[in-house]
């Protein structure tokens, strides 16, 4: 189960950490971002299934149109999903119960880029949604969804500067 979805300045979603539950019902007047906010969730799956090129290209040729206002040469997603106890068996540590898989793409050269990729496994135990107690990259699980699309898996630590990000996004209130 999908348990968070979150866009930085993609498209008309300037700014968007929206916490998932079992059930959710989406509304707004036209245009305020509705099938862009489905449309996340819809680019990450195209992402790993189909690669950069494909997700991007089967959506506009031209990048910018992706970004925030047309305006950046970057825009950042992010999904958290619940991770099924049937295939926790096949991990590394099967304590982990969630899992998060964030990007930033960007322009470089005139190229459309990963500028970063992390796939990283948490556990967050009894207290609820987002209480992440330990969270590692686990080098088994991301090079069985990374080698689907032909990119190997490069261990990295988070960067403390996409972590402060995220721990501000979740600060505020949704903003489309
Ligand atoms: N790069 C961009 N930057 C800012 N706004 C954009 C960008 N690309 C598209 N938009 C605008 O985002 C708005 C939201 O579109 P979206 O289709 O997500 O809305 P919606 O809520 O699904 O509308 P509807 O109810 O008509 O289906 C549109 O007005 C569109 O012009
Ligand atoms: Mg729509």
């Amino acid at each position: 189960m999908i348990t968070r979805v979150e866009a930085l300045g993609f498209r008309c979603l300037r700014r968007v950490s929206q916490p998932m539950d079992g059930f959710h019902v989406l509304i707004g007047p036209n245009a305020s971002g509705k099938t862009t906010f489905l449309d996340v969730v819809a680019f990450l799956g195209d992402l790993v299934s189909g690669g950069l090129e494909k997700a991007v290209g089967e959506r506009t040729a031209n990048f910018q149109d992706l970004t925030w206002r047309r305006e950046g040469e970057r825009f950042e997603l992010a999904i958290e999903a619940r991770i099924l106890v049937e295939l926790r068996g096949r991990l590394e540590n099967p304590a982990f119960d969630t899992v998060q898989y964030e990007v930033t793409l960007g322009l470089e050269s005139r190229e459309v880029r990963f500028e970063t990729e992390t796939l990283t496994l948490c556990t967050t135990g009894s207290r609820g949604p987002g209480a992440s107690l330990s969270a590692v990259p686990d080098p088994v699980v991301a090079q069985q969804i990374l080698s689907r699309c032909h990119r190997r898996f490069e261990p990295s630590v988070k960067s403390p500067c996409l972590a402060n990000k995220r721990a501000l996004m979740r600060s505020q209130v949704p903003v489309m």
